[in-house]
């Protein structure tokens, strides 16, 4: 084999290869100069483990309670919206690998498939949602998250306007795609991805339709923009009001501030996580790795879960030993997608929980409340 695939990284320049420009931008990109795309992986250097010799390992399992759940793994799938526009069906694909790999998979609210078909292949996937402070909006599509089995909310937070992501605009990349030359002439430069991902599932089964924000369905292809109400008047009573009308788990994701950390404790949350949106959003912000520990101590019992530049075993660990209780994957999963489908996800979950598994005995960790002493800031 020329190029194997041995770890998380090695999807990515795999997926270059098959994918159109646009796509392959919209997936790995990043807001303005991608500072905190570079730097949420560099946060991991900041830190090095202190391992334990001669400690009998035989027993270690990376089996982690997350939410009253024992999981196989510490690691879960991050929300990704749009994700049907580099794989037709992705949602469903990682949500399968997901359920069988016992390890949570994340529904975005941006995704193109209706939460109601991905539940029925994943009944104990969480559901993110992007709410506004329309009261009413915010009530109809909880009700729906709810009717379809939902058990776990994540309300996205560091997603108050949309990104100036130059990036896409150079690619001519749009959300909804916005048909032109210059998009069809991407389009054809990988004519066996064109085929397999866009033609023949739009003949088959239709456009794809975002679906899951409330309101109309906008189609995946479409001259139209997201006609979305404002988010940048998403407050903390507006959060508070969802506490009072969802009454199973709510999970805050896009927060790094301490003092967030304890306003969401305050308002009765179930979790947050620290998350930059994978560099997605504001530029230049702190990696969220450099956050977990005293995010960690401002949540008391809450637990602190983390996203944001993880591709290796050894991340997980140094998150773990932070002081998150489960960390999240994005991009990797989705080249996982664009290079096997579903058991290009299962792969790339058992490359990453392999690592995970070898590392704890190199490291002298039977489990992960052995961590919390393993590790330096350098
Ligand atoms: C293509 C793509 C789409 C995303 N869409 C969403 C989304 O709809 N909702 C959300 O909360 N986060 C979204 N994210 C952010 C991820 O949930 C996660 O925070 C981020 O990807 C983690 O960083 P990583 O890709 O470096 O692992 C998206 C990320 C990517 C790469």
């Amino acid at each position: 084999m020329k190029n194997p695939i041995l770890n998380l990284l090695d999807f990515e320049k795999a997926a270059q290869k098959r994918l159109p420009k646009c796509i392959f931008g919209f997936i790995q990109g990043g807001a303005e100069d991608e500072v905190s795309v570079q730097s949420n992986r560099e946060a991991f250097n900041q830190y090095k483990l202190l391992p334990r010799v001669m400690v009998d390992t035989t027993e270690r399992s990376t089996e982690t309670q997350t939410f009253g759940r024992t999981w196989s793994a510490p690691f879960a799938i991050a929300p990704m919206g749009a994700m049907a526009v580099a794989v037709a069906d992705a949602d469903r694909m990682l949500a399968r690998a997901a359920a069988a790999a016992n390890i949570p998979f994340v529904l975005s609210g941006a995704s193109l498939r209706r939460m109601e078909d991905v539940i029925a292949v994943n009944e104990s996937s969480w559901f993110q949602a992007y709410l506004t402070a329309q009261v009413a909006d915010n009530l109809s599509l909880i009700q729906r998250v709810e009717n379809s089995g939902f058990r776990t909310l994540i309300i996205t937070a560091d997603v108050a306007v949309g990104a100036n992501r130059e990036n896409d605009v150079r690619n001519g990349y749009t959300s909804p795609l916005r048909p032109s030359f210059k998009l069809l002439a991407d389009g054809l430069s990988q004519p066996r991805w064109l085929l397999s991902n866009f033609i023949r599932p739009i003949l088959t089964e239709g456009m794809p339709h975002f679906e899951n924000f409330g309101g109309e369905p906008i189609p995946m292809l479409s001259r139209a923009g997201l006609r979305l109400h404002r988010r940048d008047n998403f407050n903390w009573e507006s959060l508070k009001h969802i506490r009072d009308v969802w009454k199973h788990r709510l999970v805050l994701k896009g927060i790094l501030d301490p003092e967030d950390v304890t306003r969401a404790r305050e308002l009765g949350l179930d979790g947050v996580i620290a998350s930059n949106h994978g560099g997605r959003q504001l530029d230049c912000t702190i990696a969220p790795l450099a956050m977990v520990e005293e995010m960690s101590r401002a949540a008391g019992s809450m637990p602190v879960m983390m996203d944001s530049g993880v591709r290796r075993g050894t991340d997980v660990l140094k998150a773990l030993a932070l002081g998150a209780q489960h960390v999240f994957i994005g991009r990797p999963f989705l080249y996982a997608a664009v290079m096997g489908g579903q058991a290009g996800v299962t792969q790339a979950i058992g490359l990453l929980q392999a690592e995970i598994y070898r590392n704890m005995a190199l490291l002298g960790a039977v489990d992960f409340s052995d961590l919390r002493s393993r590790i330096r800031e350098i």
